[in-house]
């Protein structure tokens, strides 16, 4: 079933961006985490196409920004996102127990894929930017750093 993007409550948004531009196309990043807020987290290929159509690109174009960007969901995802680094000061820091912390706390069976109540989803991320002040996560996205699993585990337990 065909979406149309921007959907009415979208539009004054996605103008006030794409008039940031040269082209539209180059808008291509902020529509998609716009889109994405509004569509549960996540964009399906029906909003994909939508987005491709509003920019005037290929629906490749989006599908190529989508998957190389591990910050959108091309999958139905959690509410909350748990992003771990996983990039080499942080691991020497820590990360794998984060990691599995993360998991436990969340429910979420493995990284990428979300919890059964639809609530978490846990990303490996490579270098978040923070590797002087690691280990380092993303919590919807608000950073934390120094964090250790107990601390981890706090942060989850106050997500709704
Ligand atoms: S290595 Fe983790 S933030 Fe850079």
């Amino acid at each position: 079933m065909p979406v149309e993007f921007p959907p009415p409550e979208l539009r004054a948004a996605c103008e006030e961006i794409v008039a940031r531009y040269p082209v539209r196309s180059a808008a291509a990043l902020p529509i998609l985490h716009l889109a994405q807020r509004h569509y549960d987290n996540w964009i399906s290929p029906e909003v994909e196409a939508g987005v491709a159509r509003y920019l005037g690109v290929g629906d490749a174009h989006v599908r190529g920004l989508l998957t190389f960007y591990a910050m959108y969901n091309h999958r139905p995802a959690g509410r909350h996102e748990v992003w771990v680094c996983r990039t080499l000061t942080c691991w020497l820091r820590g990360a794998a127990a984060l990691k599995a912390a993360a998991l436990a706390r969340t429910g979420c069976a493995r990284a990428g894929e979300p919890s059964a109540d639809g609530r978490f989803l846990v990303k490996d991320m490579e270098c978040l930017g923070l590797c002087e002040l690691a280990p380092a996560v993303f919590v919807d996205g608000t950073p934390h750093t120094h964090v250790t699993p107990e601390a981890l585990a706090r942060l989850l337990d106050a997500c709704e």
